[in-house]
């Protein structure tokens, strides 16, 4: 585990000790790297018991999601299907520090998440999770490599960024722009700097949805290579249930509740993808 985020950055229940703004600027890149723990392949990474989030817009309540429970395997592939308004980004941005439920416990490894406050979500978010969305927020300004390279100046044991470019099929294009790509390749350098710090977890929100098929399956090729090779556990939302035949494991969200988990016994690679 890196420096700035041994468990007293935590609140967990081992350590009882809630983090603050300075605790994290005064541990970051000061204290001497320790090189990441890999858990072992299959161990609970993510564990969420009971999630709830009701939105309170004036005198409506929206419930969210309601009563989440979840565990999530190192390593694993997770696809999160539902309709529209079913809870999927609620979740995905709950698991990966980017929101806070109302009730309910959330267990990053061993660190507690729900009640963590800011900074130490702050620190989740940017020493552990991938996030990658249906628009691929780049920097315009800025080539693919320097794109990827933005995020790390912050990471502790980043990939060479050459490499990262590389996974995701755009080498011969480092040296271009985004205005100069397609949609798919502009998703592939969202992917890129997604994966380049070597995050745990890879959380992915529609990352095909402003996609065309064979755009689409380039794009679910890279991010299918980052969950087998580097072994990045991956939760991808869609609206494809096609999608669903990659994965490990399926969830499906209704109204706020996990109403369906598969296991699939055999994976379908995305070309082999029924769209
Ligand atoms: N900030 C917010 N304030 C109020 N209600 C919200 C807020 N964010 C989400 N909601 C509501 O919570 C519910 C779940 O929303 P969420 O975005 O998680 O759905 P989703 O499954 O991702 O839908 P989609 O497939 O359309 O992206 C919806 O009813 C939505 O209107
Ligand atoms: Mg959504």
């Amino acid at each position: 585990m890196c420096g700035s985020f041994q468990r007293p950055l935590w609140t967990s229940p081992a350590a009882g000790h809630v983090t603050s703004l300075t605790d994290l600027k005064t541990t970051t890149h000061r204290t001497p790297r320790i090189p990441p723990v890999k858990p072992e392949l299959g161990s609970p990474v993510l564990q969420a018991h009971q999630l709830r989030k009701v939105y309170r817009t004036g005198e409506v309540d929206v419930v969210a999601l309601a009563d989440v429970s979840l565990d999530v395997a190192a390593g694993e592939f997770i696809v999160l299907l539902g309709a529209s308004g079913s809870g999927k980004s609620t979740l995905l941005n709950i698991l990966g520090g980017l929101d806070v439920p109302t009730s309910g416990t959330l267990q990053f490894r061993d660190h507690r998440l729900d009640g963590a406050g800011e900074a130490a979500l702050t620190a989740y978010r940017r020493e552990h999770v991938g996030f990658v969305f249906q628009f691929y927020n780049l920097i315009p300004s800025l080539t693919v490599r320097e794109n990827v390279a933005l995020v790390t100046d912050i990471a502790h044991d980043p990939m060479d960024v050459d490499e990262a470019v590389a996974m995701v099929g755009l080498a011969p294009r480092a040296d271009h722009f985004p205005a100069q790509l397609s949609g798919g390749e502009q998703q592939r350098v969202a992917i890129a700097r997604a994966v380049v710090k070597r995050p745990d977890l890879l959380l992915c929100d529609e990352p095909t949805g402003a996609l065309d098929v064979h755009t689409g399956r380039l794009v679910l090729e890279v991010i299918e290579r980052v969950n087998r090779e580097i072994g990045t556990t991956t939760i991808v939302i869609t609206h494809n249930a096609a999608i669903a035949g990659m994965a490990d494991r399926v969830l499906q969200l209704g109204d706020g509740r996990l109403v369906r988990e598969q296991r699939n016994t055999a994976k379908v690679s995305p070309a082999e993808l029924a769209w």
